[in-house]
C-alpha cells in the first residue's frame, strides 16, 4: 500500500534524503554537495510511503518563470522500482501544480529515464543533451492546461 504525503522540509527532511541518498549518492555517484541545495527549503516535496512509514519514493517541484513549475529529485527505491511509485509521485506533482494554477511543467531528465516520462505524457524539448552531475539529460515539458 503506497501513501504519497505532502512532505515539509523540517519535518519529513531525514525520510526524504534517505531515499534520494541511497539513489542518488549511492546508486548514481552524484556528489552531496550537489544533491541538496539551496532549493530544497524551497521546494514542494512528496514523499511515497510504504505501509505508511517506509520511504520508498520522492519528487520535488519549484516554480519557475511563466506560470511554469520544475520536477525534480525523482527517485524511487531499486526494490520498489516498476510499480507504478515513480508514475504515482508525477501525477500527484503535476495534479498539486494544475490546481495551483500552473500551466507548464518541465524537467531535466536524465537520458536512461526518458521512457518513463515520455509514458507520462512529457515530451522532449529542442534543447540538445546536456550533462548535470556527469550524468546526461535531455529536457522534457507537458502542458497542464
Ligand atoms: C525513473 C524512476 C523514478 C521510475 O520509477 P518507477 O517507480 O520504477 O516507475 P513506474 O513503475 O511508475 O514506471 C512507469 C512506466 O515508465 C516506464 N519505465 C519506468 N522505468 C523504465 C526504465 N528503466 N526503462 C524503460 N521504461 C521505464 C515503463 O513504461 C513503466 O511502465 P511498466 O512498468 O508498466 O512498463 C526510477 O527508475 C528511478 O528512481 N531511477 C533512478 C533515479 C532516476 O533516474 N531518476 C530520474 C532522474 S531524472
Amino acid at each position: 500500500m503506497i501513501q504519497v504525503l505532502r512532505a515539509s522540509w523540517n519535518l519529513h527532511r531525514e525520510q526524504l534524503l534517505a531515499v534520494r541518498r541511497e539513489v542518488f549518492i549511492n546508486e548514481q555517484n552524484v556528489p552531496e554537495e550537489i544533491e541538496i541545495d539551496e532549493l530544497d527549503p524551497i521546494a514542494h516535496h512528496l514523499l511515497a510511503l510504504l505501509s505508511g512509514k517506509e520511504p520508498v519514493g520522492t519528487a520535488r517541484w519549484i516554480i519557475g518563470e511563466n506560470k511554469c513549475i520544475r520536477i525534480g529529485r525523482v527517485a524511487v527505491l531499486k526494490s520498489n522500482r516498476r510499480d507504478g511509485i515513480g508514475s504515482l509521485l508525477i501525477q500527484e506533482a503535476l495534479s498539486d501544480a494544475k490546481k495551483s494554477g500552473f500551466l507548464r511543467a518541465h524537467l531535466h531528465a536524465q537520458v536512461s529515464s526518458i521512457p518513463f516520462y515520455s509514458h507520462l505524457g512529457f515530451k522532449l524539448t529542442d534543447i540538445p543533451e546536456f550533462e548535470e552531475a556527469g550524468i546526461p539529460h535531455r529536457e522534457m515539458e507537458i502542458q497542464l492546461a
